[in-house]
């Protein structure tokens, strides 16, 4: 299977322990997520999107705000146009390979902030995700 695709596993991933109340999930070995790649896990009750966006991994809820939809299940790692007052209304290519869109109604985020291009005032809420002896993690 390519790692670069989306992939849904089915049931929970193993729980790492943790301190506290923060609960560490596995996510998949690092040489599974190359850069542009994601997948798709569920880490408790929570199915996560964890991306590698320029070698850095982000994780984000598969859920989308506006009504529910598999918000990391669409197109992925891809760029956005924008056209303002500032670019004299002149479209402009940004985030290239830093934004997935839902594949339901089509918002758009922006993977490494969390934040909705449409509506900045929506963001999705972003997990720590870290590396532990070439395992991705996340901790919730
Ligand atoms: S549910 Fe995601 S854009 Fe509508």
């Amino acid at each position: 299977m390519d790692p670069a695709e989306s992939t849904v596993e089915a049931g929970a991933v193993k729980s790492a322990g943790g301190t506290g109340s923060a609960r560490e999930f596995e996510v998949c070995p690092v040489d599974q997520l190359p850069p542009g790649g994601h997948v798709i896990r569920q880490a408790g009750n929570r199915q996560l999107g964890v991306f590698n966006v320029d070698g850095e991994y982000y994780a984000l809820p598969n859920i989308c705000p506006h009504q529910t939809g598999p918000a990391c299940q669409g197109k992925y790692l891809v760029g956005a146009v924008r056209a303002g007052e500032d670019t004299d209304w002149i479209p402009e290519w940004i985030f290239d390979g830093q934004v997935m869109v839902c594949p339901w109604h089509g918002l758009e985020y922006h993977v490494p902030t969390g934040k909705c291009l449409a509506f900045p005032n929506i963001s999705l809420r972003r997990y720590h995700v870290f590396v532990r002896d070439d395992m991705i993690m996340v901790r919730l």
